[in-house]
């Protein structure tokens, strides 16, 4: 048999796929899904344009698992128990701090050498992107995330590291402890360290993983297609020990709303806001952009809801889901405690009444597929054997102020089940995960309060 060239073979399956799921048949009422799962030698597809405008500054953001990948594949992709387990963790955590239930209270204050900044839960975070830090710029791949503000890079210097080395950069700056950037993280830096002169942070993220190290400034960069831009004087932290990061990404860039965060360091030149794209399947890139779109009009916009006590997150009110075009008879109330948008929660959480008006609704249009077992927290789950393409009915949610924003099919399934699940009671805070933002430009206006959704972006 002639062989044949298997990657330029797979490049026309997944446009084919990218076609199908894009081109949906009627959108108020069905969708087409792809149940193939991703094949293990895809590789990286061509992505949608992204949007270049002089007052923004974008990069491309990719799945930390899959082709598009920029760092090497570990061989560690957890699988989808494990990731939905720690989902579920992180879940929690971000749901206790938003509303203020409880503060986090699984650390041992005694094991700390330092006082602590607490981050989200970071092992489900999943989109990586690329920037240069230092002069000369050194690239690093970062992962992104909304649930948290410092950011940070593993620094080392050994000859032959891909790391940043802080006495390589001419533009760097370690900070004074008696520096107001040192002083501003509060706890995880006022008074700290009698035995260095230097500024040091922690940040634990609530499942264990951290990071320790000297807080400071330095030049970077965010390269997009055509254009650069510069930022100096960023301030990061420069890590000396990390647990819990095991793959070969070089740090986090933090999103959250709180002072240190990319978008508040940046926010007189981008006007405190930023927006990002994640891509329908890890073959495809999405894009990162600090600063606000020039023209909001093709955003389904909605305030922003803060927490005076916890300013990293990011929530919305979601006031209605339709199903195949039909509102779901559920009591707006159930969804008082609103939802957070969050880059790094996988599943979409919903207060329980919602959710099983939502998980009924779903099985009584998908009457024809047999149903299979619950995946993890997932417990819609269909039995798609057989079959390349399934038709799924629509799912739009809709928010206060009325965005109504329908949902790619890749925003809906994850694998062959409803990507949705329950929080433990009504009125609890409920999440927006990271499947159901797929395809959308995603627009946090921290400045403006308002976060908006852009249909079709990547
Ligand atoms: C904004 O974009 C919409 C389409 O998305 C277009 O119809 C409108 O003219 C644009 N407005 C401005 C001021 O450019
Ligand atoms: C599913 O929803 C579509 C769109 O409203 C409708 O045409 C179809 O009849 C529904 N299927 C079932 C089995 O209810």
């Amino acid at each position: 048999m002639a062989p044949i060239s298997r990657p330029s073979l797979l490049i026309c399956i997944s446009y084919v796929v990218a076609v199908l799921a894009h081109a949906s048949v009627d959108e108020q009422s069905y969708k087409v899904f792809a149940t193939t799962s991703l094949h293990p030698d895809a590789v990286c597809s061509v992505s949608k344009v992204i949007p270049v405008s002089s007052r923004r500054a974008t990069v491309a953001l990719n799945h930390r698992h899959g082709p598009c990948s920029p760092v090497p594949s570990s061989g560690e992709k957890p699988t989808l128990a494990d990731l939905l387990s720690r989902d579920e963790s992180r879940a929690n955590y971000l749901r206790r701090q938003f509303s203020g239930s409880s503060r986090a209270g699984a650390l041992h204050q005694a094991d700390l050498v330092v006082p602590t900044t607490l981050g989200s839960f970071a092992g489900t975070l999943e989109y990586v992107i690329t920037v240069g830090i230092g002069s000369p710029a050194v690239t690093q791949t970062l992962i992104i995330d909304t649930g948290s503000d410092i950011s940070w890079v593993r620094c080392r210097s050994s000859a032959g590291s891909t790391l940043f080395d802080p006495t390589q950069s001419t533009t760097y700056t370690a900070f004074s402890c008696s520096a107001p950037a040192c002083l501003e993280l509060g706890e995880a830096g006022d008074g700290f360290s009698k035995s260095t002169s230097e500024c040091q942070y922690v940040v634990h993220y609530g499942d264990r993983s951290s990071t320790v190290g000297t807080y400071g400034a330095d030049t970077l960069a965010l390269a997009g297609s055509d254009s650069e831009a510069v930022i100096a004087d960023f301030r990061f932290g420069c890590s000396h020990e990390e647990e819990g990061f095991h793959d070969q990404t070089d740090g986090l860039m933090g999103l959250g709303g709180d002072a240190q965060s990319l978008v508040s360091q940046t926010a007189a030149t981008y006007g405190n806001a930023f927006s990002y794209c994640l891509p329908p399947t890890p073959i495809f890139s999405g894009f990162l952009t600090l600063g606000a779109p020039s023209n909001t009009s093709a955003f389904a916009t909605t305030p922003m809801i803060r927490s005076e006590k916890e300013p990293t997150f990011y929530a919305v009110l979601l006031q209605a889901i339709i199903v195949a075009g039909k509102e779901l008879s559920v009591t707006p109330s159930v969804f008082s405690g609103g939802s957070l948008v969050d880059s790094g929660t996988v599943v979409t959480r919903l207060p329980p009444t919602a959710y099983a008006a939502l998980s009924a609704a779903f099985r009584a249009n998908m009457s024809q597929y047999p149903l299979a077992e619950a995946k993890s927290l997932m417990d819609t789950c269909f039995d798609f054997s057989g079959r390349a393409y399934v038709m799924i009915p629509s799912v739009a949610l809709v928010f206060d102020g009325g965005a109504v924003v329908y949902l790619d099919a890749n925003g809906i399934m994850l694998e062959n089940c409803l990507a949705f699940a329950a929080t433990d009671e009504d009125g609890s805070t409920g999440i927006i995960g990271n499947v159901q933002q797929r395809t959308f430009e995603v627009m946090y206006h921290v400045g403006e309060n308002l976060i908006g959704f852009r249909p079709n972006a990547c």
